[in-house]
């Protein structure tokens, strides 16, 4: 029998020369044997990206690389039991034999086939071009036993923001991921503009789908540049339109192309990588964005600046985005309808404001509390209210745009302890806000709910 970490096999004897070398390399110290298993057999180091680099369409090359490992350890695996027969074979030797020739050249094919395929998207009615509408019925995904979502059916309506909001664990990272099929549902269906998600091409779909996650996972070894020019050519576009789209895309979330672009991903803050994630997930332009806490490692002041970046990009974009937050102000903020989650069920799907008049449980109303209702009003834009009457004379009062919202109005009006703004749209003034307005607001806000 063998040692440890021999074979135990029949052994009918070596050859000399094979005796020899076997000695030979066996007599090398341990760690020259572990950098050459390295060399010859192991998984490369990660490229870094994660998630975000499946979906910007590296999906296809991890994918292969892994299929090509496995081939090669199961290759190197049934080779070594077939030289198993005759004799025996200390372990790290096996994958020093012809290394990784197999995987070396399903590697190149796997890169070649990237780098030329022209990704054809299936257009049309029913193509993930033209998705906009992501119906999910019955989407159940369990994990032995425990059901991450339970029998989930939602609908995400075309060019809105549907916000997924829940406590830790309520499953909302489970379905952002079945809608791009990073993950497989258990059971029940995902519909992209009335397709099954299940019957398209998973890399095509998740090209057709912006993805944002924390921490972003740019790759670190390209250029901010690079980073958002990667999904356009992987796309096929050509130099010209990817490099005015980087500097459209870069300009958009306020990083000025020309300091940005030749930088490295670690040389940005934390809210700069931000911005380059979503930066990168718009650039190829995607019906759809997928955005799983975005904002959630970042400063509260640079939250709040990527929160109303976001606002403003969708007023512009009208995409259909899912945005998964367990911050109820970023939702009430951001959400177009909330989605609010528990325990992978859903507990109700609206609008914030008819979360606040008509919460469909205790459990809505006590996730919410009791400032819903201000957090709905404040995000009111100030041309909404009813302002009041301008006096006489030009009065000798802090002015603001009527575009802001009524957070930022109140913030304004705290920060310049004025006892009033003047709010000016096109330059004219057009009335007064104060807190009476805001009371007001509320008051009548509360007015509706009663009727
Ligand atoms: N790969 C996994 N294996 C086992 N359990 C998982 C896995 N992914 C998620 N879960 C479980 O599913 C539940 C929902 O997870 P998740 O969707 O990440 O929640 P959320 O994003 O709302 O915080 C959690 O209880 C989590 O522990
Ligand atoms: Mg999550």
């Amino acid at each position: 029998m063998g040692s440890c970490g021999d074979r135990a096999v029949g052994v009918r004897g070596l050859p000399d020369r094979a005796q020899h070398a076997r000695r030979v390399r066996e007599s090398r110290p341990r760690r020259h044997r572990r950098r050459e298993r390295h060399r010859h057999g192991a998984a490369p180091p990660a490229r870094g990206g994660g998630d975000a680099a499946r979906i910007a369409g590296h999906t296809r090359w991890p994918a292969r690389r892994a299929r090509a490992e496995h081939r090669r350890r199961h290759h190197r695996r049934s080779r070594g039991r077939r030289r198993a027969r005759d004799v025996r074979v200390p372990r790290g030797e096996r994958d020093r034999e012809r290394p990784h020739a197999l995987g070396c050249a399903a590697d190149r094919r796997a890169r070649a086939h990237v780098r030329s395929r022209p990704v054809r998207c299936r257009g049309g009615p029913h193509g993930v071009e033209g998705a906009r509408v992501i119906e999910i019925v019955g989407l159940t995904k369990s994990y032995g036993e425990h059901r991450a979502v339970d029998g989930l059916d939602l609908r995400i309506e075309t060019g809105e923001l549907t916000v997924l909001l829940g406590p830790s664990g309520a499953g909302k990272t489970t379905v952002l991921r079945c809608i791009n099929r990073l993950i497989e549902p258990t059971s029940g269906r995902i519909l992209v503009d009335g397709v099954d998600a299940s019957t398209l091409d998973p890399v095509e779909l998740r090209r057709s789908m912006g993805y944002v996650i924390q921490n972003v996972g740019l790759f670190p070894n390209m250029t901010i540049r690079e980073n958002v020019a990667a999904v356009p050519r992987l796309l096929g576009w050509d130099k010209k339109r990817t490099a005015e789209r980087v500097e459209e895309m870069l300009d958009a979330v306020g990083l000025d192309p020309a300091r940005y672009g030749p930088k490295y991903p670690r040389q940005l803050s934390g809210g700069e990588a931000q911005r380059v994630g979503v930066a990168r997930a718009l650039a190829a332009d995607p019906p759809v964005l997928l955005m799983d806490e975005p904002f959630g490692a970042v400063d509260p002041l640079t939250r709040e600046r990527l929160q109303k970046l976001m606002r403003d990009l969708q007023r512009r974009l009208k995409k259909t985005v899912v945005f998964v937050t367990h911050d109820i102000d970023e939702a009430v903020l951001l959400a177009d309808r909330i989605a609010l989650m528990r325990d992978g069920r859903l507990e109700q799907h609206d609008t914030p404001e008819a979360m606040w008049r008509r919460p469909a449980n205790e459990f809505v109303s006590r996730f919410f509390g009791e400032n819903l209702g201000l957090r709905v009003i404040i995000r009111h834009c100030l041309a909404d209210v009813r302002l009041k009457p301008l006096p006489d004379g030009a009065p000798d009062l802090p002015r603001i745009d009527a575009g802001v919202s009524l957070k930022e109005a109140l913030a304004e009006l705290v920060g310049r302890r004025a006892r009033a703004l003047v709010v000016v749209r096109d330059g004219s003034p057009v009335g007064l806000f104060d807190f009476d307005v805001l009371v007001e607001s509320l008051a009548e806000e509360s007015a509706c709910d009663a009727r």
